[in-house]
């Protein structure tokens, strides 16, 4: 009776640790699994759907929240009057936000030579500086080109890009063709004055905004301070920018000179200046004081609780997780984008903020691949156009999440804010400035080395 009781002891024992052991491997550690670049909020697909899986864990009622989201982020929105999506400009740059971000993904640059028309990339524009402290709006014009108005109104102007280009040679001899922009603005419905200040810009993926959004400014800033005793950091500064729904200057996350601290005011922003869509956070058509202004009326022109999908939408979009992570060569590759300091800026790895009221992002280990912070990467790719503490020569670092994806999802590659990098080669090139050290170790690696590190990012 004894020893039966002593053997079901053990068949007990033996039981639970196969069972513990099982439940390790069936659910490791988020920071055990370099494939997981989003936490627990990570999708496997690798196919061209890639950057619109919805959070896990949603309920039902928050799933039909994201899937209407969704579906706004790819109508088209139309001239009102119209049963569905109107409110079209007048002055808009492209009619939906899908249009922009391709499958979620990044955006092209115009074909050169050719008026901007219906493109993805878009012009900043400024003129002095406002009353915060951010970009001065050109009179007449605002702080955005719309290249694109309503049938019976006038566009802003057309842009046109054009290429100089530039051969790049490795100490080995092998080359490379850089494209350096040029851009004209014509055809401008009034004139436009002399010093005036341009920001061209290519849309970012979409993916992963979430979690972006709740890595706290605590962390933000304990990153720009971190170099002051780790010698692999890059120092970096946040960027201060206004918030018009505070009253009061905040951390800045988004866009490529990180100048909106949320995603409300991101999309906010992009419906009004982008679509011509006013909203409860931007109210006033972005054609105010031009003659195409028609205060008619004032009432958003996307209902409040549209603009709350949109908003949980683009909030709750996972990120794909890397490939090949133990192949040889991805694994060299990852060695040298340590060595060459490029995850001095490029942080492989962030903890999100606790938060109670959202799990799925709450307290995720994530690999972004950013700092959120902005960098002065020197004169090659300046634009010359500040944006509250961002420098024209600054740029927030580029979270590289998913990068490896880009030709699946988007059918194309284009890099760095203005798209000017065709290949993820030609955008190391262009680092320069606090990333000269990077670029420098890029440049002199035997060839093999080369290709590894792009064999890294390409994993990512
Ligand atoms: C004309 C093209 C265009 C349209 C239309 C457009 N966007 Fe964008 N989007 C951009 C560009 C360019 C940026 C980068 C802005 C910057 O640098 O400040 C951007 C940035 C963003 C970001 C921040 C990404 C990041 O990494 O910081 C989000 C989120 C976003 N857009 C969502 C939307 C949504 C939602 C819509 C539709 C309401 C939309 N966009 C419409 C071009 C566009
Ligand atoms: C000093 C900080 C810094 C360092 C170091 C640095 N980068 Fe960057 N990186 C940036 C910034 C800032 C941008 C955005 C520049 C722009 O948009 O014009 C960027 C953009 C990129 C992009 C383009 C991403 C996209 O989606 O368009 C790639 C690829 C990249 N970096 C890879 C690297 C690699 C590889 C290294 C190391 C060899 C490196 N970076 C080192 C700050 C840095």
């Amino acid at each position: 009776m004894r020893k039966q009781f002593t053997t079901y002891c053990y068949l007990f024992i033996i039981v639970i640790l196969a069972a513990s052991c099982r439940k390790y491997q069936d659910f490791p550690a988020s920071e055990q699994d370099p494939r997981l670049s989003g936490g627990s909020q990570t999708t496997f697909d690798a196919g061209s759907g890639a950057f619109d899986h919805s959070f896990e864990g949603l309920s039902v009622h928050d799933q039909l929240i994201h899937d209407i989201g969704d579906k706004e982020f790819s109508l088209a929105f139309v001239t009102a009057p119209a049963p569905l999506n109107p409110g079209l400009g007048p002055l808009y740059n492209n009619i939906s936000c899908g249009s922009c971000h391709q499958s979620q993904g990044s955006g092209t640059p115009p074909t050169p030579g050719q008026p901007a028309g219906l493109a993805s990339l878009l012009m900043r524009i400024s003129y002095g500086v406002d009353e915060h402290g951010g970009p001065g709006p050109v009179p007449g014009f605002g702080l955005q080109l719309q290249n694109n108005a309503i049938y019976g109104t006038q566009k802003e102007a057309d842009f046109t890009v054009n290429y100089i280009l530039q051969t790049f040679t490795y100490p080995n001899g092998d080359s490379v063709q850089l494209h350096k922009p040029v851009y004209t603005i014509s055809n401008s419905y009034a004139g436009l004055p002399g010093g005036l200040l341009m920001s061209p810009r290519l849309p970012p993926e979409v993916f992963g905004m979430g979690l972006l959004e709740n890595i706290g400014d605590a962390t933000i800033i304990a990153m720009s301070n971190q170099a002051m005793f780790d010698t692999t950091i890059i120092p970096g500064h946040p960027n201060y920018v206004w918030d018009v729904v505070k009253n009061q200057m905040v951390v800045g996350r988004f866009g490529h000179k990180a100048e909106r601290s949320d995603l409300a005011q991101q999309i906010g922003v992009a419906l009004n200046e982008d679509i011509g869509i006013t909203n409860k956070i931007f109210p006033v058509e972005n054609c105010y004081g031009q003659p195409q202004f028609k205060d008619d009326n004032m009432h958003p022109e996307i209902s409040d609780s549209l603009f709350n999908c949109l908003v949980y939408y683009l909030k709750t979009i996972q990120v794909p997780a890397r490939r090949n992570v133990t192949d040889p060569t991805v694994l060299r590759g990852e060695q040298l984008f340590k060595q060459a300091k490029c995850s001095g800026c490029h942080r492989q790895t962030i903890v999100t903020d606790v938060n109670v009221a959202f799990p799925q992002v709450s307290n995720q280990t994530i690999h972004p691949y950013t700092d959120l912070l902005l960098h002065d990467l020197g004169p090659g790719l300046a634009d010359g156009r500040p944006v509250y503490s961002a420098n024209g020569s600054e740029f927030r670092t580029c979270p590289l999440w998913g990068i490896g994806l880009t030709q699946v999802v988007t059918g194309q590659t284009s890099f760095l804010h203005d798209g000017r990098a065709a290949t993820l080669e030609q955008a190391i090139l262009w680092h320069g400035g606090e990333a000269s050290y990077s670029q420098n170790f890029f440049v002199h690696l035997p060839k093999n080395d080369r290709i590894a590190l792009l064999a890294f990012l390409n994993s990512l």
